[in-house]
């Protein structure tokens, strides 16, 4: 099998794997980087996104080939302590329930506010509306999108 060398959370990684492995197993299996979550494997829930060089990706429809030399930021990327302002966002509006999609949700709330710093609700539910979350964390996690924006992660 090919090593191939990608960058994870700053790191740089030879990762021997066949070539379409997809990324979330790398991450997963491999790396051991389980904050990525499996949930649909096609490309639909949402659950295993991550940033692929700055932009929010699915990770279960990346092929290995393709995330070499790419670098990659995982959930466990944003910041060691849960001190990232986003994730402090999130607490400060006790967004989560049971969790499981929240990685991939957070992964695509710090790609957007990097996009738009001030995004509009139809541009936030545009970006969470393509994930699920069977919890319906939705209207909470718009709200915890515009504190991080305005700084008000305290
Ligand atoms: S597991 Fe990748 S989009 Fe659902
Ligand atoms: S918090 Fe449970 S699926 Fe989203």
């Amino acid at each position: 099998m090919p090593a191939f060398q990608i960058t994870v959370n700053g790191r740089r990684r030879s990762v021997d794997v066949d070539a379409d492995t997809p990324l979330l197993w790398v991450l997963r299996d491999t790396l051991g980087l389980t904050g990525t979550k499996f949930g649909c494997g096609q490309g639909i829930c949402g659950s295993c996104t991550v940033h692929l060089d700055g932009k929010a990706v699915r990770s279960c429809q990346v092929p290995a080939k393709e995330a070499a030399g790419a670098s990659i930021v995982t959930i466990e990327g944003l910041s060691k302590d849960g001190s990232h302002p986003v994730q402090r966002a999130w607490i400060e509006e006790d967004v989560a329930q049971c969790g499981y999609c929240q990685p991939g949700m957070l992964m695509s709330a710090t790609a957007l506010l990097s996009a738009h710093p001030h995004p509009t609700d139809g541009q936030i539910d545009e970006v969470i509306g393509d994930h699920i979350c069977r919890c319906g964390t939705y209207p909470r996690i718009r709200k915890a999108i515009h504190r991080a924006a305005e700084g008000g992660a305290k």
